[in-house]
């Protein structure tokens, strides 16, 4: 068989990103000309006719209030957006106050976190990032855009972009992980699945699209300590070649706006940096649509030491290119003396204002400002949308161990325990709860309802292992309360599930951890279980990577299910019981311990790599400098073999290309994937290179005995990196590749650049 007959999305997906995250003559933007020429005389026309006050009234995004008052602001045009308000029927009354009593009919756009779903719940961002699959975030961004769009929301804030080397860093949940290339390509994926229609043309009006926005910009995910919020201070050449990769990949896809991230970058909080705002987003990049603000991120200039006053953050945010302020108020309230005290400009705030204005036609809101209710049940929560998110699970799994084959288990067992306190809960399973929009446990289906439904002839018995005073499932394990009824279920079974990791509700904004181990007594409970001596594996459920050294020791056999959403029950089922092969890998790299963090792969060379037996090398002197699982590492239940890898030609051009490519075979005995990775290294170069980077990567289904060829091109793009002014740089010299199934994949050759 060869290349083209096997999953060739990861391909398609390389080579996307190659040229879209350096910015190499991609956009997709498909407005013609004619069409933008026909919006911005609209808007021009529209502009003529507004007041300063109804120009200020658009830059303003606000959250529900009570009665009466956010209708009172769309009445007299003093309002542009408003988020979490929710309801279709709800969301038609306040629009019509918008359109119907205004002076000039402007419609509003509501917005929302939908970050893994509407009603449908999708893994995790993490979790889906670990496929390796970027059309899993396109499909998980298209059913929530259909299902958002249908309920009113016609902007979601997501896809949420940051990469992040902390795993204490509760948002790490909402992300692709750490590293940029992989980030670059699920940030395309979902912008696609936002906004582009079924023809592939982006379409931000289809009644199925919404505008999607892009988070958070920049570097939002490097908080110091990994405290949310904190200050992120870095050189400009780490922004540039780890940080603002997905989002110059995102822009050039074409998406409608961005959101500032709350924290200061190098000193400079980004709601007011003019830097990242409007020297790279707007000039270097051309990006079009709006910036909004974070949640009153304006005013929070003042609590940063930036801003004097609201007045003061009014001016610094909109010079420096935030067009629209969430939830506080001071562009509306301090926008006009800022005018007249010749702080702020005209042009400022017409351009924040078109840019608005620009986008709401562009999304369709004046031609249909309404939502179909009648189109609601149809649209929302649909048998093919809960399929889409189960195939989603299945493929974002990582089985981290299995020694001896435990698994996966037969479907004909006597006798099933299921122990842990979120095995049976139907909320746990949807993930962190703030970005889970609009999900419902009752939707939902448990690990233990997966695992009844896929092997009804079994007896399965559950015990949460971990209760509270009133002996129900308490999900920070506090007490050993309930292991004898967990480890008495256990020895009487033939095999038991312990599912543990993490409260879903410890994952997310302002859910940074200073411990990531196990939850509470978890580990306990599984050291419980298994000093019966039966047969046992575990299920993790987590929104990060935990530090688990205990857990791999002990355990016959680790799945990573993340928090696999509405579906994750019969996922978990489905690879418990090999009715799926496992094929993920993860995006992040797990910790041995705490003090160990940031470890990740793609680190710089330093002058001292760590060597176990040299003392003055750069390492511990109390433990492991190793990960527990490197970046890019995960098992299947079939085995693969790698051979016959060629480099296309000794040389590059820094104009051409090389191709790297290898066979790779399924040695075992069922159907599986594997994702071919290729790293490359610079391993001489004006400023210090990481010790290998992600450039190629390629999710390949192979039936048992197998062979495909997997072959990855490399260009200027690949090989070039910033510098230290931002600058990208291309050198000639030599470039190493290795290939294989994870970040510690074997050198197969290297090439010069020329
Ligand atoms: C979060 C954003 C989110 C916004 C609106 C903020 O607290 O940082 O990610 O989009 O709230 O819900």
């Amino acid at each position: 068989m060869d290349a083209a007959d096997c999953s060739w999305s990861g391909w398609v997906w390389l080579s996307w990103v190659l040229l879209a995250a350096r910015g190499v003559g991609v956009t997709t933007r498909s407005a013609s000309e004619t069409s933008a020429a026909s919006v911005a005389n609209k808007v021009n026309a529209l502009m003529a006719q507004m007041t300063i006050d109804e120009k200020l009234g658009q830059l303003q995004q606000q959250v529900p209030q009570p009665p009466g008052v956010l209708e009172t602001q769309a009445k007299n045009g003093m309002l542009g957006a408003v988020l979490d308000l929710t309801g279709a029927t709800n969301i038609n009354a306040l629009q019509h106050v918008a359109v119907d009593q205004s002076r000039l009919h402007i419609p509003l756009i509501f917005g929302l976190d939908t970050i893994h779903g509407y009603s449908t719940i999708f893994p995790i961002p993490l979790g889906e990032a670990s496929s390796f699959d970027p059309s899993i975030g396109r499909t998980d961004a298209s059913v929530g855009a259909d299902e958002s769009a249908h309920n009113g929301i016609k902007q979601v804030f997501a896809p949420m972009i940051d990469v992040s080397h902390d795993p204490r860093w509760g948002r790490v949940a909402e992300g692709a992980g750490e590293d940029p290339f992989l980030g670059s390509a699920f940030a395309v994926a979902r912008v696609m699945g936002s906004q582009d229609n079924a023809a592939g043309k982006q379409d931000m009006a289809s009644a199925d699209k919404v505008i999607a926005t892009l988070k958070h910009f920049v570097a939002y995910g490097q908080p110091e300590g990994g405290r949310d919020y904190n200050t992120a201070d870095m050189s400009i050449q780490r922004l540039w070649n780890l940080y603002l990769p997905p989002f110059k990949a995102a822009v050039d896809a074409g998406v409608g706006s961005v959101m500032s991230a709350f924290d200061a970058l190098n000193g400079v909080p980004s709601t007011a940096n003019p830097y990242t705002e409007t020297q790279i987003l707007r000039t270097q990049w051309g990006f079009q649509g709006f910036i909004d603000s974070d949640y009153t991120a304006v005013q929070e200039l003042i609590a940063h030491g930036l801003a004097a006053d609201g007045a003061d953050a009014a001016r610094l945010a909109l010079n420096a290119g935030t067009d629209m302020e969430m939830v506080s108020t001071n562009y509306v309230t301090f926008g006009k003396q800022l005018l007249a005290q010749r702080l702020i400009s005209q042009q400022t705030i017409d351009n924040a204002v078109r840019r608005i204005l620009t986008i709401k036609y562009e999304a369709g809101l004046f031609d249909h400002p309404y939502v179909d209710v009648s189109q609601v049940a149809a649209h929302t929560l649909t048998a093919a949308d809960r399929a889409a998110a189960r195939s989603a699970a299945d493929r974002s799994m990582v089985l981290l161990k299995n020694a001896g084959n435990a698994l996966p288990l037969s479907s004909t067992l006597p006798s099933i325990a299921v122990v842990g306190p979120a095995a049976n809960s139907q909320q746990e399973i949807l993930g962190t709860p703030g970005i889970g929009a609009q999900g419902q446990a009752a939707d939902a289906v448990s690990v233990v309802a997966g695992i009844k439904a896929a092997v009804p002839g079994t007896t399965v018995t559950y015990a949460p292992g971990c209760i509270d005073g009133t002996g129900a499932a308490d999900q920070t394990c506090a007490s050993n309360a309930g292991f004898h009824a967990a480890v008495t279920a256990a020895q009487s079974a033939a095999v038991t599930v312990v599912v543990v990791g993490e409260p879903a509700a410890m994952s997310g904004e302002a859910e940074s951890r200073s411990n990531i181990d196990l939850i509470g007594q978890e580990q306990h409970l599984v050291d419980a279980i298994k000093a019966t001596g039966r047969p046992f594996v575990v299920v993790l459920m987590n929104g990060r990577p935990l530090t688990i050294p205990a857990l791999d020791a002990e355990s016959p056999a680790i799945l990573e299910a993340w928090f696999p959403g509405t579906e994750g029950g019969n996922a978990v089922a489905d690879i418990l019981f090999g009715k799926a092969n496992p094929g993920g890998k993860l995006p992040d790299t797990f910790p041995q311990n705490l003090g160990q963090i940031p470890l990740y792969y793609n680190h710089d060379s330093t002058g001292r790599p760590p060597d176990p037996n040299n003392k003055y090398t750069s390492k511990y002197n109390d433990g492991p400098f190793t990960p527990l699982y490197p970046f890019g590492y995960g098992l299947s239940y079939t085995t693969f073999g790698f051979s016959n890898p060629v480099i296309s030609s000794t040389t590059m051009r820094s104009t051409g290309s090389v191709t790297v490519s290898v066979n790779v075979q399924n040695t075992g005995a069922r159907t599986g994937d594997e994702v071919v990775q290729l790293y490359i290294h610079d391993p001489v170069a004006s400023i210090v290179q990481p010790v290998r980077r992600l450039q190629g990567f390629q999710r390949v289904t192979l039936t048992p005995g197998q062979t495909t060829t997997v072959k990855f091109t490399l260009n200027r793009n690949s090989v070039g990196f910033f510098d230290n002014n931002g600058k990208f740089v291309v050198e000639p010299g030599t470039i190493e590749a290795y290939v294989g199934d994870s970040s510690t994949a074997p050198l197969v050759g290297s090439f010069s650049v020329v």
